[in-house]
């Protein structure tokens, strides 16, 4: 079966760089766009190149928004350190970007290809504004699979994942966006799929640069997880939004209609589900509430043994 055709938008980020090589095993990556989100826009646009340069590449990367719609730009430092891609040493890349137009490359490249998901595991920006100014895309596209929100806990607070939080005013525009087929891999999904220290060590017997390199950022990551939250266990987020398109069968989902909270003093940035049972709401979305993780994790440390 031919893999899915994909454009990867990715603020990376720890868990963005092992969406990069989990995403080139199993989808014909025709773009990789980046965004403000992580770390700023030039770090998130470096640290796309250097993966590409690490995993051998030849994928064109555009830099997109480096800022929110309209709230200030926030990073996130704790989780991934000033570089956005803390942990390993970082060589000389030498790739540069394809283009500063990610919104652009994303617009023309769905209306060059049938069939092309959208896989947004930054800030929404970018699709926000590629919808907004191109709304023939919206039908045009096999899906948005996205690393966002969540219907439980959030992170950045008590009740917004980052993702969303960061620039909810985007998110509420793709939400709203009518595109027939969005799957939502929120925080109460993500956390469900964890490295620790057993799959970094499974990389360092793999041995070679990129397996090596992914376990120091596993290294890096875990210890702000035990850092902050006291677990010797680190969610990987965004490979779960590549592997709802690439492996729908390892989830369960359920059809929710889902709204972003733009303006809440305590609750902005906050996906709201619409749960109640017999509700008038009409669908936008799939939110994925398990995945089968044994499985994933196989799939996942598969792919970046895979490099060299
Ligand atoms: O909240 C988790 C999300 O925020 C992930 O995409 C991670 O990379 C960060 O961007
Ligand atoms: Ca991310």
């Amino acid at each position: 079966m031919a893999k899915p055709k994909i454009i990867l938008d990715c603020d990376p980020g720890h868990d963005d760089a092992v969406a990069i090589l989990l995403a080139v095993r199993h989808c014909e990556v025709l773009a990789i766009t980046t965004v403000s989100g992580n770390a700023p826009l030039e770090m998130t646009t470096a640290n796309a190149l250097l993966m590409c340069q690490l995993a051998g590449l030849d994928i064109p990367v555009h830099a997109g928004a480096d800022r929110p719609l309209l709230v200030p730009a926030a990073h996130a430092p704790r989780a991934h350190g000033a570089t956005g891609l803390d942990g390993p040493p970082r060589p000389d890349v030498h790739l540069a970007a394809a283009s500063d137009d990610a919104v652009g490359c994303i617009i023309e490249t769905v209306r060059a290809h049938d069939d092309v998901w959208l896989v947004p595991v930054g800030p929404l920006t970018n699709i926000a504004l590629a919808v907004r100014q191109a709304p023939d895309i919206v039908g045009r596209v096999a899906g948005i699979s996205l690393m966002g929100g969540s219907v439980g806990l959030g992170n950045v607070t008590p009740t917004a994942e980052f993702n969303v939080w960061a620039d909810p005013h985007a998110a509420q525009i793709v939400f709203a966006a009518g595109v027939p087929l969005v799957r939502m891999a929120g925080l109460n999904l993500t956390h469900q799929l964890c490295v620790g220290p057993d799959e970094s060590a499974a990389l360092r017997a793999q041995g070679g640069m990129v397996p090596e390199f992914v376990a120091s950022l596993f290294d890096f990551y875990l210890a702000g997880y035990r850092e902050r939250a006291g677990l010797d266990a680190a969610p990987m987020h965004d490979p779960c939004a590549v592997l709802a398109v690439t492996h729908p069968e390892l989830f369960a989902f359920g059809a929710r209609h889902v709204d972003v909270e733009t303006a809440g003093e305590l609750t902005r940035g906050m996906t709201v589900a619409d749960e109640r049972p017999g509700t008038d709401a009409t669908p936008n979305c799939e939110v994925a509430y398990s995945i089968d993780a044994e499985p994933a994790l196989k799939l996942i440390v598969g792919a970046v043994c895979s490099y060299d």
